[in-house]
Protein backbone atom coordinates (compact mmCIF):
# COMPACT_ATOMS: atom_id res chain seq x y z
CA UNK A 1 0.00 0.00 0.00
CA UNK A 2 0.84 3.65 -0.97
CA UNK A 3 1.35 6.24 1.87
CA UNK A 4 -1.62 7.42 1.44
CA UNK A 5 -4.71 7.01 -0.66
CA UNK A 6 -7.34 9.42 -1.93
CA UNK A 7 -10.34 10.12 -3.76
CA UNK A 8 -10.59 12.49 -6.52
CA UNK A 9 -13.62 13.43 -8.70
CA UNK A 10 -12.80 12.29 -12.06
CA UNK A 11 -15.58 13.37 -14.14
CA UNK A 12 -18.83 15.80 -13.10
CA UNK A 13 -22.07 13.53 -13.23
CA UNK A 14 -25.18 14.71 -15.34
CA UNK A 15 -27.76 12.37 -14.18
CA UNK A 16 -27.11 9.51 -11.60
CA UNK A 17 -23.78 9.02 -9.79
CA UNK A 18 -21.28 6.14 -10.75
CA UNK A 19 -18.54 4.74 -9.49
CA UNK A 20 -16.59 5.56 -12.59
CA UNK A 21 -17.56 9.42 -11.99
CA UNK A 22 -14.39 9.08 -9.19
CA UNK A 23 -10.54 7.68 -9.14
CA UNK A 24 -9.06 6.02 -6.22
CA UNK A 25 -5.46 7.29 -6.27
CA UNK A 26 -2.15 6.69 -5.04
CA UNK A 27 -0.54 9.63 -3.12
CA UNK A 28 2.08 11.31 -1.31
CA UNK A 29 2.62 11.47 2.10
CA UNK A 30 1.73 15.51 2.97
CA UNK A 31 3.96 17.76 5.52
CA UNK A 32 2.30 19.96 7.88
CA UNK A 33 3.06 23.88 6.73
CA UNK A 34 3.29 26.81 9.12
CA UNK A 35 -0.11 26.46 11.41
CA UNK A 36 -1.24 23.47 9.68
CA UNK A 37 -1.56 19.88 11.41
CA UNK A 38 -1.38 16.62 9.66
CA UNK A 39 -3.79 14.87 10.30
CA UNK A 40 -4.56 10.75 10.26
CA UNK A 41 -7.79 10.39 8.90
CA UNK A 42 -10.12 7.77 11.14
CA UNK A 43 -13.69 8.10 9.39
CA UNK A 44 -15.39 9.92 6.92
CA UNK A 45 -19.02 11.22 6.56
CA UNK A 46 -20.76 10.43 3.77
CA UNK A 47 -23.88 12.99 2.99
CA UNK A 48 -26.67 13.50 0.02
CA UNK A 49 -24.99 17.30 -0.19
CA UNK A 50 -22.25 15.74 -1.44
CA UNK A 51 -23.81 14.98 -4.61
CA UNK A 52 -25.05 18.95 -4.80
CA UNK A 53 -21.56 19.81 -4.35
CA UNK A 54 -20.57 18.41 -8.00
CA UNK A 55 -22.68 20.38 -9.76
CA UNK A 56 -21.38 23.43 -12.01
CA UNK A 57 -23.79 25.73 -9.99
CA UNK A 58 -22.45 26.83 -6.69
CA UNK A 59 -24.29 25.85 -3.39
CA UNK A 60 -23.39 27.10 0.42
CA UNK A 61 -20.07 25.50 -0.77
CA UNK A 62 -17.68 26.24 -4.11
CA UNK A 63 -18.09 23.70 -6.94
CA UNK A 64 -15.77 20.71 -6.73
CA UNK A 65 -14.03 20.09 -9.91
CA UNK A 66 -12.82 16.89 -11.88
CA UNK A 67 -9.15 16.38 -10.52
CA UNK A 68 -10.27 17.52 -6.89
CA UNK A 69 -10.16 15.15 -3.82
CA UNK A 70 -13.30 14.77 -2.79
CA UNK A 71 -13.63 17.79 -0.03
CA UNK A 72 -15.75 15.46 2.13
CA UNK A 73 -16.04 16.37 6.17
CA UNK A 74 -14.50 13.43 8.46
CA UNK A 75 -12.80 13.13 11.82
CA UNK A 76 -8.90 12.46 12.38
CA UNK A 77 -6.32 12.25 14.88
CA UNK A 78 -3.57 14.81 14.61
CA UNK A 79 -0.07 13.26 14.13
CA UNK A 80 2.10 16.45 14.24
CA UNK A 81 1.38 20.17 15.04
CA UNK A 82 2.84 23.17 13.66
CA UNK A 83 -0.63 25.08 15.01
CA UNK A 84 -0.87 26.30 18.90
CA UNK A 85 -3.45 24.26 20.69
CA UNK A 86 -3.49 21.25 18.84
CA UNK A 87 -1.24 18.01 20.20
CA UNK A 88 -0.34 14.87 18.48
CA UNK A 89 -3.60 12.66 19.67
CA UNK A 90 -6.17 15.46 19.30
CA UNK A 91 -9.29 14.04 17.87
CA UNK A 92 -10.85 16.95 15.57
CA UNK A 93 -13.41 17.27 13.06
CA UNK A 94 -13.56 19.26 9.80
CA UNK A 95 -13.31 18.76 5.50
CA UNK A 96 -10.49 16.38 6.04
CA UNK A 97 -11.30 15.76 1.92
CA UNK A 98 -11.39 12.01 1.58
CA UNK A 99 -7.60 10.29 1.68
CA UNK A 100 -6.03 8.70 4.36
CA UNK A 101 -3.66 11.35 5.70
CA UNK A 102 -3.76 15.21 4.80
CA UNK A 103 -1.71 18.65 6.02
CA UNK A 104 -4.57 21.37 7.09
CA UNK A 105 -4.47 24.82 8.22
CA UNK A 106 -5.82 24.49 11.94
CA UNK A 107 -8.34 27.38 11.94
CA UNK A 108 -10.23 24.99 9.36
CA UNK A 109 -10.66 22.35 12.51
CA UNK A 110 -12.66 21.76 15.05
CA UNK A 111 -10.64 20.45 18.28
CA UNK A 112 -13.22 17.61 19.86
CA UNK A 113 -14.04 16.91 23.06
CA UNK A 114 -13.56 13.06 22.90
CA UNK A 115 -16.37 10.72 23.49
CA UNK A 116 -16.40 6.87 23.08
CA UNK A 117 -16.94 5.30 20.56
CA UNK A 118 -15.86 8.41 18.37
CA UNK A 119 -17.93 7.60 15.56
CA UNK A 120 -20.90 9.43 17.60
CA UNK A 121 -18.88 12.39 16.25
CA UNK A 122 -20.50 12.37 12.85
CA UNK A 123 -23.71 10.44 13.53
CA UNK A 124 -25.89 11.39 16.57
CA UNK A 125 -23.57 14.38 18.14
CA UNK A 126 -21.90 15.14 14.89
CA UNK A 127 -23.45 17.22 11.89
CA UNK A 128 -26.76 14.92 11.53
CA UNK A 129 -27.56 15.15 14.89
CA UNK A 130 -27.05 18.63 15.12
CA UNK A 131 -28.68 19.44 12.04
CA UNK A 132 -31.77 17.62 13.36
CA UNK A 133 -31.64 19.70 16.89
CA UNK A 134 -30.50 23.07 15.41
CA UNK A 135 -33.99 22.57 12.53
CA UNK A 136 -36.25 21.39 15.49
CA UNK A 137 -34.99 24.25 18.03
CA UNK A 138 -34.43 27.34 15.58
CA UNK A 139 -37.61 27.07 12.85
CA UNK A 140 -39.68 23.42 13.54
CA UNK A 141 -40.29 24.79 17.51
CA UNK A 142 -42.61 21.23 18.06
CA UNK A 143 -45.17 21.67 21.19
CA UNK A 144 -46.69 18.96 23.11
CA UNK A 145 -49.44 17.54 21.45
CA UNK A 146 -48.50 18.93 18.26
CA UNK A 147 -48.22 16.56 14.79
CA UNK A 148 -44.69 15.93 13.35
CA UNK A 149 -44.02 14.76 9.94
CA UNK A 150 -40.56 13.65 9.03
CA UNK A 151 -39.30 12.53 5.72
CA UNK A 152 -36.24 10.21 4.78
CA UNK A 153 -37.60 9.18 8.31
CA UNK A 154 -35.24 6.33 8.44
CA UNK A 155 -32.25 7.85 7.48
CA UNK A 156 -29.37 9.87 9.66
CA UNK A 157 -30.86 13.33 10.19
CA UNK A 158 -34.95 12.12 10.14
CA UNK A 159 -34.65 9.39 12.44
CA UNK A 160 -32.76 11.93 15.12
CA UNK A 161 -35.35 14.91 14.37
CA UNK A 162 -38.30 12.38 14.53
CA UNK A 163 -37.04 10.77 18.16
CA UNK A 164 -36.19 14.89 19.07
CA UNK A 165 -39.95 15.62 17.96
CA UNK A 166 -40.94 13.14 20.03
CA UNK A 167 -38.90 14.01 22.91
CA UNK A 168 -40.65 17.34 23.01
CA UNK A 169 -44.06 15.92 23.45
CA UNK A 170 -45.03 15.41 19.50
CA UNK A 171 -47.40 12.56 18.01
CA UNK A 172 -44.64 12.09 15.18
CA UNK A 173 -44.93 10.76 11.79
CA UNK A 174 -42.17 9.56 9.48
CA UNK A 175 -42.31 8.58 6.00
CA UNK A 176 -39.78 6.07 4.59
CA UNK A 177 -39.28 3.96 1.44
CA UNK A 178 -40.34 0.17 2.45
CA UNK A 179 -41.40 -1.71 4.76
CA UNK A 180 -38.57 -2.36 6.91
CA UNK A 181 -37.65 1.18 7.36
CA UNK A 182 -41.67 2.00 8.05
CA UNK A 183 -41.07 -0.97 11.26
CA UNK A 184 -37.79 0.35 12.43
CA UNK A 185 -38.98 3.71 12.84
CA UNK A 186 -41.93 2.80 14.87
CA UNK A 187 -40.76 -0.31 16.36
CA UNK A 188 -37.02 0.91 17.15
CA UNK A 189 -37.01 4.52 17.48
CA UNK A 190 -40.49 5.53 19.03
CA UNK A 191 -42.35 7.29 16.30
CA UNK A 192 -45.86 6.95 16.67
CA UNK A 193 -46.54 6.01 12.99
CA UNK A 194 -44.86 5.71 9.77
CA UNK A 195 -46.20 5.99 6.18
CA UNK A 196 -44.26 3.50 3.13
CA UNK A 197 -44.10 6.28 0.36
CA UNK A 198 -43.18 2.89 -2.10
CA UNK A 199 -46.60 1.72 -1.13
CA UNK A 200 -49.20 4.13 -0.65
CA UNK A 201 -49.12 8.45 -1.57
CA UNK A 202 -48.21 10.64 1.11
CA UNK A 203 -51.70 12.27 1.28
CA UNK A 204 -53.45 8.52 1.46
CA UNK A 205 -50.92 8.05 4.32
CA UNK A 206 -51.69 10.76 6.49
CA UNK A 207 -55.37 10.10 6.20
CA UNK A 208 -54.89 6.84 7.02
CA UNK A 209 -53.24 8.00 10.01
CA UNK A 210 -56.22 10.51 10.98
CA UNK A 211 -53.82 13.22 10.27
CA UNK A 212 -56.08 16.74 9.89
CA UNK A 213 -53.02 19.68 9.86
CA UNK A 214 -49.44 18.82 9.95
CA UNK A 215 -48.17 21.10 12.63
CA UNK A 216 -44.40 20.80 11.68
CA UNK A 217 -42.86 18.91 8.30
CA UNK A 218 -38.81 18.08 8.95
CA UNK A 219 -38.51 18.25 4.95
CA UNK A 220 -35.13 16.04 4.20
CA UNK A 221 -36.52 15.21 0.80
CA UNK A 222 -38.34 18.54 -1.60
CA UNK A 223 -39.59 17.44 -4.94
CA UNK A 224 -43.01 15.99 -5.11
CA UNK A 225 -43.03 15.03 -1.29
CA UNK A 226 -42.44 18.42 -0.54
CA UNK A 227 -45.69 19.46 -2.27
CA UNK A 228 -48.19 16.55 -0.78
CA UNK A 229 -47.06 17.94 2.46
CA UNK A 230 -47.82 21.07 1.80
CA UNK A 231 -51.09 20.75 0.85
CA UNK A 232 -51.62 19.07 4.44
CA UNK A 233 -50.29 21.89 6.63
CA UNK A 234 -51.96 23.20 9.26
CA UNK A 235 -52.81 26.76 10.30
CA UNK A 236 -49.33 28.42 11.75
CA UNK A 237 -47.44 25.09 10.65
CA UNK A 238 -43.81 25.64 10.06
CA UNK A 239 -41.83 23.75 7.20
CA UNK A 240 -37.74 22.78 8.21
CA UNK A 241 -36.62 23.02 4.98
CA UNK A 242 -33.60 20.74 5.74
CA UNK A 243 -32.67 19.01 2.77
CA UNK A 244 -33.60 18.03 -1.14
CA UNK A 245 -32.02 14.49 -1.48
CA UNK A 246 -34.85 13.86 -3.99
CA UNK A 247 -33.07 16.06 -6.55
CA UNK A 248 -29.64 15.59 -5.96
CA UNK A 249 -29.06 12.97 -8.39
CA UNK A 250 -30.69 13.96 -11.40
CA UNK A 251 -30.25 16.01 -14.50
CA UNK A 252 -33.73 16.80 -14.73
CA UNK A 253 -34.93 18.56 -10.99
CA UNK A 254 -38.42 18.72 -10.14
CA UNK A 255 -40.55 21.92 -10.26
CA UNK A 256 -40.83 23.68 -6.75
CA UNK A 257 -44.15 22.90 -5.24
CA UNK A 258 -47.65 24.52 -6.17
CA UNK A 259 -49.00 26.47 -3.15
CA UNK A 260 -45.91 28.80 -2.17
CA UNK A 261 -46.55 31.15 -2.01
CA UNK A 262 -50.26 31.04 -1.42
CA UNK A 263 -50.67 28.43 0.65
CA UNK A 264 -48.02 30.20 3.03
CA UNK A 265 -50.39 32.81 3.10
CA UNK A 266 -53.79 31.46 3.55
CA UNK A 267 -52.46 29.23 6.31
CA UNK A 268 -49.94 31.93 7.73
CA UNK A 269 -47.54 28.88 7.33
CA UNK A 270 -43.56 29.39 7.75
CA UNK A 271 -41.22 27.72 5.24
CA UNK A 272 -37.54 28.05 6.28
CA UNK A 273 -34.17 26.79 5.09
CA UNK A 274 -30.79 26.14 6.76
CA UNK A 275 -27.26 25.13 7.36
CA UNK A 276 -26.24 23.81 10.29
CA UNK A 277 -22.10 25.49 9.69
CA UNK A 278 -24.27 28.59 10.69
CA UNK A 279 -24.59 27.23 14.49
CA UNK A 280 -20.96 26.44 14.59
CA UNK A 281 -20.96 28.86 17.67
CA UNK A 282 -23.52 27.14 19.29
CA UNK A 283 -22.03 23.83 18.19
CA UNK A 284 -21.18 22.35 21.90
CA UNK A 285 -25.02 23.51 23.73
CA UNK A 286 -26.26 21.36 20.97
CA UNK A 287 -23.99 18.33 21.56
CA UNK A 288 -24.48 18.23 25.00
CA UNK A 289 -28.12 18.24 24.79
CA UNK A 290 -27.84 15.40 22.26
CA UNK A 291 -25.38 13.65 24.46
CA UNK A 292 -27.76 13.61 27.40
CA UNK A 293 -30.81 12.50 25.60
CA UNK A 294 -28.02 9.29 24.33
CA UNK A 295 -27.19 9.03 27.77
CA UNK A 296 -30.75 8.98 29.42
CA UNK A 297 -31.64 6.53 26.91
CA UNK A 298 -34.05 8.48 25.32
CA UNK A 299 -32.27 8.84 22.51
CA UNK A 300 -31.11 6.27 19.65
CA UNK A 301 -29.17 6.26 16.53
CA UNK A 302 -27.95 3.38 13.91
CA UNK A 303 -24.73 3.96 12.28
CA UNK A 304 -24.15 1.99 8.48
CA UNK A 305 -20.14 1.54 8.59
CA UNK A 306 -18.25 0.76 4.80
CA UNK A 307 -15.25 -0.39 5.81
CA UNK A 308 -11.82 1.27 3.28
CA UNK A 309 -11.41 4.72 1.88
CA UNK A 310 -11.96 3.02 -1.45
CA UNK A 311 -15.70 2.38 -0.44
CA UNK A 312 -16.48 6.07 -0.45
CA UNK A 313 -17.79 6.10 -3.94
CA UNK A 314 -19.67 3.36 -2.99
CA UNK A 315 -21.20 4.86 -0.07
CA UNK A 316 -22.92 8.11 -1.56
CA UNK A 317 -24.08 6.57 -4.29
CA UNK A 318 -25.93 3.63 -1.63
CA UNK A 319 -27.33 6.80 0.44
CA UNK A 320 -28.90 8.47 -2.87
CA UNK A 321 -30.44 5.31 -3.37
CA UNK A 322 -31.65 4.94 -0.02
CA UNK A 323 -29.75 1.48 0.78
CA UNK A 324 -29.15 3.00 4.03
CA UNK A 325 -30.53 3.20 7.22
CA UNK A 326 -29.10 5.46 9.99
CA UNK A 327 -25.81 7.27 9.24
CA UNK A 328 -23.48 6.31 6.77
CA UNK A 329 -19.80 6.58 7.44
CA UNK A 330 -16.47 5.13 5.91
CA UNK A 331 -13.76 3.47 8.27
CA UNK A 332 -10.82 4.79 6.91
CA UNK A 333 -8.17 3.65 9.80
N1 LIG B 1 -29.35 21.79 6.23
C1 LIG B 1 -28.25 21.21 6.66
O1 LIG B 1 -27.36 21.82 7.25
C2 LIG B 1 -28.09 19.73 6.43
C3 LIG B 1 -27.06 19.00 7.07
C4 LIG B 1 -27.01 17.61 6.85
C5 LIG B 1 -27.92 17.00 6.00
N2 LIG B 1 -28.87 17.76 5.38
C6 LIG B 1 -29.87 17.17 4.49
O2 LIG B 1 -30.64 16.26 5.25
C7 LIG B 1 -31.17 15.27 4.37
C8 LIG B 1 -30.89 13.91 4.96
O3 LIG B 1 -29.47 13.72 4.98
P1 LIG B 1 -28.85 12.45 5.72
O4 LIG B 1 -27.41 12.64 5.79
O5 LIG B 1 -29.62 12.20 6.95
O6 LIG B 1 -29.15 11.31 4.65
P2 LIG B 1 -30.02 10.01 4.88
O7 LIG B 1 -31.41 10.43 5.23
O8 LIG B 1 -29.32 9.08 5.79
O9 LIG B 1 -30.02 9.36 3.44
C9 LIG B 1 -30.78 9.88 2.41
C10 LIG B 1 -32.16 9.20 2.38
O10 LIG B 1 -32.98 9.91 1.51
C11 LIG B 1 -34.00 9.08 1.06
N3 LIG B 1 -34.27 9.36 -0.36
C12 LIG B 1 -33.42 9.30 -1.40
N4 LIG B 1 -34.05 9.63 -2.55
C13 LIG B 1 -35.34 9.88 -2.21
C14 LIG B 1 -36.51 10.26 -2.96
N5 LIG B 1 -36.45 10.44 -4.29
N6 LIG B 1 -37.65 10.43 -2.28
C15 LIG B 1 -37.72 10.25 -0.95
N7 LIG B 1 -36.65 9.88 -0.19
C16 LIG B 1 -35.49 9.71 -0.82
C17 LIG B 1 -33.51 7.64 1.23
O11 LIG B 1 -34.36 7.02 2.18
P3 LIG B 1 -35.66 6.16 1.73
O12 LIG B 1 -35.16 4.76 1.58
O13 LIG B 1 -36.57 6.38 2.85
O14 LIG B 1 -36.10 6.72 0.41
C18 LIG B 1 -32.11 7.80 1.81
O15 LIG B 1 -31.80 6.83 2.77
C19 LIG B 1 -30.53 15.50 3.01
O16 LIG B 1 -31.42 16.23 2.20
C20 LIG B 1 -29.32 16.34 3.35
O17 LIG B 1 -28.87 17.11 2.27
C21 LIG B 1 -28.97 19.10 5.59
Amino acid sequence: MSENTEVVLADRPQGHLEPGHFRVQDAGMPVAGAGEVLLRILWLSVDPANRAWMSPVPTYVAPVKPGDVFPGFGLGEVVASNAAGFAPGDLVEGVTGWRRFAALPARGLRRLKRREPVTQHLSVLGITGKTAWFGLEEIGRPKRAETVVVSAAAGAVGSIAGQLAKIAGARVIGIAGGEAKCRHVVEDLGFDAAIDYKAESVGEGLKRHGVKGVDVYFDNVGGPMLESVLFRMANFGRIVCCGNVSQYDTATPAPGPRGVPGLLVVKRIRMEGFIVLDYEARYDEAEEALAGHVAAGRLKYVEDVLEGIDRAPEGLIRVLAGGNTGKTMIKVA
